[in-house]
């Protein structure tokens, strides 16, 4: 996966990136880890998840350059999404990740890189995996939702050489995915199928961002679209007085399921009202109605 720097013996295959949180939440614990510092927009479940596991949760701030990483307060770990944030979408900006790397090496932090959509760049290459530039302290998290699909729960984490012992411990008592999934994934890698099959998504899923763009350029200029050209989401900003619980009550009226970007806040902060729209889920052949309903909840009164 994009430069990331894994020995064999470091790599522990999971039932997704939630399992891969409760193992790592295990054997971060081990390391006498009491907090974990999460994007002040994100998974609640990831949250809950950690907290279940007996962590503390603090928040950081998110702008244009993703993560505040300067302002980590005294968690020992940080979660983040750091090619595209989830689910505002900005990339990590070059000298925040060395900042974060930084403040891992100094304060002997760990920072889990959660790749869930690493593969979706429309606009330039695949960024490269921060973890390859302090393997000693980044866990990197890789998962098959997004490229194939989030029912057959396959991740995928390298694991830091100080973390590896109780991680492979919490995944024995936890299980995993079967080997049949994970021997048939394997061989989909090796004969190149799943490469042909990421690159013929990729150019799928970038004309369908496209198209979400142009529709709400014509439809609602006033409706604007941010964060990187990127994965399978996009975050909108809602036109002035329109609120998410109207807009997404509507939209669910017409047969469409989209979410207000509140119901990912995980701190204090709020943000302008906004709707997260995936546009991964709608056959090919609804697409079009789906866009057009999209339009249609944005615009009504
Ligand atoms: C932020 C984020 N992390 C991780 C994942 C992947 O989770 P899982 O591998 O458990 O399906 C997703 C969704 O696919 C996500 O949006």
């Amino acid at each position: 996966v994009r430069g990331v720097d894994a020995t064999p013996e470091r790599i522990i295959v999971c039932s997704g990136f939630a399992q891969a949180l409760t193992i790592l939440a295990a054997a971060l614990t081990a390391q006498g880890v009491a907090a974990v510092c999460v994007e002040e927009f994100g998974y609640p479940s990831h949250v809950r998840s950690l907290r279940a596991s007996g962590l503390e949760t603090t928040t950081v701030e998110v702008d244009r350059d993703g993560a505040r990483v300067n302002e980590l307060g005294a968690a020992g770990a940080l979660l983040v999404t750091p090619a595209h944030q989830f689910p505002l979408g900005p990339t990590l900006a070059a000298s925040r990740r060395l900042a974060a790397i930084e403040w891992a090496r100094t304060q002997r932090g760990f920072l889990i890189e959660d790749d869930y959509d690493g593969e979706f760049r429309y606009d330039r290459q695949p960024i490269g995996a921060m973890q390859a530039l302090a393997p000693e302290r980044v866990v990197y998290a890789g998962t098959a939702s997004k490229t194939l699909a989030p029912g057959l729960r396959l991740g995928w984490i390298v694991v830091p050489p100080a973390l590896i012992d109780a991680a492979l411990e919490a995944r024995r008592l936890t299980d995993g995915p079967s080997a049949i999934e994970q021997l048939t994934m394997a061989e989909f890698i090796v004969e190149g199928t799943y490469d042909r099959h990421v690159r013929r998504s990729r150019l799928a899923y970038r004309r369908r961002r496209d198209r979400v763009v142009a529709a709400l350029r014509a439809a609602v200029p006033e409706a604007r679209v941010a964060g990187a050209a990127a994965g399978l989401h996009l975050v909108v900003d809602l036109p002035p007085g329109r609120s998410e619980a109207d807009v997404t009550a509507r939209a669910l009226s017409l047969g469409l399921a989209v979410e207000g970007l509140d119901d990912y806040r995980l701190g204090e902060r709020r943000h302008q009202p906004a709707l997260v729209i995936g546009y991964g889920t709608p056959p090919e052949h609804a697409f079009g109605a789906a866009l057009n309903r999209l339009c249609a909840a944005l615009t009504a009164a």
